[in-house]
């Protein structure tokens, strides 16, 4: 008993020790958690201070950006006023199976025969003719080889898209002989028809269905709503338009200048479209009533020019607006929203009466959105329409009559496409030698057109060219064609044009521009 007696004093003895010590350790882990703590809550501190930060630099680069942005357009304008308005590009294709005489394919390309290749690519600039008769060079701004692809033609005609939508209206056509590929280029050559926006282009997709893809993701950069698109379709056949969108395609067309001195047909199918697919089926549409058949030199010759026409209806506060700095410039002009944090109450409720509220900041924030939207409405109905067009066009074949091998109708049809391309070259012409009457009356093409090939206007002439020998006098029309029309854009820098024609040997090297007709 007394021994137990003693373990119990001893340990009553020890417990004191023990909650002493227990006290401690909890005292210093809690001190240590506390420390802990302070330091978190001041990497949290500095955590916000940084995001702070990020956020401002973030503000900045978004800026900037926009900045950036207008001044790159700037400078895209300012180059292209440089290369000028009308730029000529070739493109030779390759030897095709028709280029052979009877169907005869083993003496294809052979020396001697027709088909052999006398068109040949030099480099990127320069396409030369080289016969027993003739060895000429034509040097224009690009030239592209047989096995160049689609893709590497709408590289270069991709920044006149720009100019389109800085408010410029832009043409681009494909010139050249029956069967030098202008469908190709302008169209394709594919039988694929989905133009899925979200697809990538089928590799064998031509200008029109690519410049309409770029056109679409040109305008989701701006402010939405702020451009919308129409498109109509025209042939230019016998002279006469008819429109491929109608259900009467036989029906007349007339010209007339609106008030905006803009040259339309009212008369014409115009429709809305939002994508490249609803574009595309339109085309589709219209090329079952296009004029096509078969001549001597292959199955589907065009026997009209046609013209896609989108028309870019823009209600932008400035042609350089972009998404960010549209939004910026929203929130800075006052969204009813005071302070630098744009957190204050609104001081405007229902029906204009001062109320006090608190708003969660999502509440804020979605109010701000929904009041910048109906801001950006106001303003994009508030803002001057401003219509831009690109045409796109494929012309019929420039030809000898005696080649395509026409009669009676066909031959009416080839008079009258020679006859409008013959305008055309004269239009040209006029531009170049700066004639105060440009004749763009002389043919319905050509007036179609006017607002496309004259004034600031942007011009790209793709020239088709064949390389076989059977075709050797078209071909050298349409190089002296495409040579002819680079003198418009040298306007200002006119004494330059020398080089590149001094390089053209030979009696036919004039490249004054004709007075009289171009083609045959
Ligand atoms: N660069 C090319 N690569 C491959 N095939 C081509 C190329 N250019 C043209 N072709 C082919 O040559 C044929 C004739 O081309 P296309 O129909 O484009 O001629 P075109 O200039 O439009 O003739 P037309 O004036 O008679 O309408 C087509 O089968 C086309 O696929
Ligand atoms: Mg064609």
């Amino acid at each position: 008993m007394k021994t137990e007696l003693g373990k119990m004093r001893s340990l009553a003895k020890e417990i004191p020790l023990q909650f002493a010590h227990c006290v401690k350790r909890a005292n210093s882990v809690m001190h240590h958690h506390q420390e802990a703590l302070e330091s978190h809550s001041s990497n949290v501190t500095v955590l916000a201070d940084q995001v702070a930060q990020l956020q401002q630099n973030l503000d900045d680069v978004t800026d900037k950006l926009g900045r950036e942005k207008k001044r790159r357009q700037e400078l895209h304008n300012l180059l292209m006023e440089l290369r000028g308005n009308i730029r000529v590009h070739g493109r030779l294709r390759p030897l095709m199976e028709f280029d052979a005489d009877n169907q005869d394919m083993a003496s294809l390309g052979r020396p001697g025969t027709r088909s052999e290749v006398v068109v040949h690519f030099v480099d990127d600039e320069n396409i030369c003719v080289r016969t027993s008769k003739h060895n000429k060079v034509f040097e224009y701004e690009r030239v592209y080889s047989p096995t160049e692809k689609q893709e590497s033609v709408f590289d270069e005609v991709q920044p006149m898209l720009t100019s389109l939508l800085d408010g410029y209206n832009v043409c681009i056509m494909a010139y050249g002989q029956t069967g030098s590929g202008k469908t190709h280029t302008m169209l394709g050559s594919h039988r694929d028809e989905d133009y899925n926006p979200s697809h990538d282009p089928h590799p064998d997709e031509g200008v029109i269905p690519r410049a309409t893809r770029e056109l679409f993701r040109l305008i989701e950069e701006k402010p939405e709503g702020s451009h919308t698109i129409e498109v109509s379709i025209v042939e230019v056949y016998n002279n006469d338009i008819r429109d491929l969108l109608s259900r009467d395609p036989n029906a007349k067309h007339d010209l007339i200048t609106g008030g905006d001195g803009q040259l339309s047909i009212p008369t014409v199918t115009s429709k809305s479209v939002d994508n490249v697919y609803s574009v595309m089926t339109l085309v589709q549409y219209g090329l079952r009533t296009r004029r096509e058949s078969a001549t001597m030199v292959h199955e589907h010759s065009s026997r009209s020019h046609l013209i896609v026409t989108l028309t870019v209806v823009s209600r932008a506060p400035s042609f350089f607006a972009t998404k960010s700095m549209s939004s910026a410039d929203l929130s800075s002009s006052g969204s009813g929203f005071g302070g630098a944090d744009g957190r204050q109450t609104p001081t405007l409720g229902k029906k204009g009466r001062a109320q006090s509220q608190t708003w969660t900041p999502d509440q804020l924030q979605g109010m701000q959105l929904s009041l910048q939207q109906q801001q950006q409405q106001q303003q994009q109905q508030q803002q001057p329409v401003i219509r831009t067009k690109l045409q796109l066009v494929d012309l019929a074949g420039s030809e000898c009559v005696g080649m395509s091998g026409v009669k009676g109708a066909a031959l009416r049809e080839a008079s009258f496409i020679n006859k409008s391309l013959s305008a055309l070259a004269d239009v040209l012409g006029a531009l170049a030698e700066h004639r105060t009457h440009v004749p763009y009356r002389n043919s319905r093409l050509t007036h179609f057109l006017q607002d496309s090939i004259g004034g600031d206007a942007k011009l790209l002439v793709l020239l088709c060219v064949s390389p076989a020998q059977r075709y050797i006098s078209e071909s050298l029309q349409c190089l002296g064609f495409g040579q002819r029309a680079r003198q418009v854009q040298r306007g200002p820098t006119k004494r330059r044009l020398p080089s590149s024609v001094e390089k053209i040997s030979g009696p036919e090297s004039s490249i004054k521009p004709r007075t009289g007709s171009a083609s045959k």
